[in-house]
């Protein structure tokens, strides 16, 4: 989302927006993307990322392809370059990455012709998510200039919390964090986060609300006592929910961890858009395939 100036991102969004009825059509399938090869190459776990680019490139008739590390001759050794140039010498159009460490997208365009999507890097972004989060608040709302976004939890670890930060002070949102002051890196001012006391001065007033999970895979020790404390004074909960505007939108870029980041009539209630957002996830991607490959063809 660094990369993204106001107007690039409501480009996407807005050809998201034209993309989101092919997906509730009967044949859901238009020839926008026949012909190009795209690979999806997954080192860490996913569900809703992968699924959803790989339905968004089935649904242009693209030819999909999913490698994962587990499956892959990284298991042997192999460098990412390497495997990323074996890839590249069979001719993908586009190639989806995820991977545990930063910058290993950005790393890659480097060393290959093919166009690279980040679909998460390490701790840094996550920018089909952000943009998803943006066309799910945009549809709600109306827009997203002005409004307060509260997003709590593991802002450390979050690449979604960096991409989110980003994109809604981009767009004129006023981002606010808060979470155990051992989830709070020292650089959010600068990202354009405003840092909560409590997480009831992020909530008050808020127009969203977004929980995000403990990123435990991300941390070598414990960075909090207990799940169950975790719970109790970071948890986003009806009680809290209170403090909110009473249209207060619920968000979560999942999976959900119910009863620790969120409780489930929280997750499950009607201000919650988290189904929503995975929907969205499938234009979004859709917008950025097509975008990635020049704009050409026809919807
Ligand atoms: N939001 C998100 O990235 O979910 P997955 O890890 O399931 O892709």
């Amino acid at each position: 989302m660094e990369q993204f100036s106001p107007a690039d991102i409501f480009y996407i969004l807005d050809t998201a927006n034209s993309f989101k009825e092919i997906s509730s059509r009967s044949i859901k399938k238009v020839p926008t993307l026949r012909g190009k090869t795209i690979v999806n190459f997954f080192f860490e776990p996913s569900t809703r990322t992968r699924l959803s680019f790989e339905i968004a490139a089935k649904r242009m008739s693209a030819d999909t392809f999913n490698i994962s590390a587990s499956t892959s001759s990284a298991q042997k050794g192999e460098t990412l370059i390497d495997t990323a140039r074996n890839l590249q010498a069979m001719n993908p159009d586009i190639i989806i990455i995820r991977h545990s460490s930063s910058g290993a997208p950005a790393l890659l365009t480097r060393h290959i012709q093919s166009a690279i999507i980040n679909a998460g890097d390490g701790t840094h972004e996550h920018p089909s998510q952000a943009l998803l989060d943006l066309m799910t608040v945009r549809e709600r709302k109306g827009e997203i200039d002005g409004l307060k976004i509260a997003i709590v939890g593991d802002i450390a670890h979050s690449r979604v919390a960096h991409s989110d930060i980003l994109a809604f002070s981009k767009l004129g949102a006023e981002v606010r964090v808060a979470g155990p002051a051992t989830f709070m890196p020292p650089h959010l001012e600068m990202l354009g986060a405003k840092v909560c006391d409590s997480v009831r001065d992020a909530v008050t007033d808020a127009d969203v609300v977004m929980a995000l999970r403990i990123q435990q895979e991300r941390q070598d020790d414990p960075l909090i006592p207990t799940l169950r404390e975790y719970s109790r004074f970071y948890g986003i909960n009806s009680e809290l929910l209170q403090y909110a505007r009473p249209d207060a939108l619920i968000m979560h870029p999942g999976p959900v961890n119910r009863g620790v980041e969120m409780n489930p009539d929280v997750a499950d209630g009607e201000r919650s858009v988290i189904l929503e957002q995975v929907t969205n996830g499938v234009a979004v991607r859709m917008a950025l395939l097509y975008l990635v490959m020049g704009g050409e063809g026809n919807s």
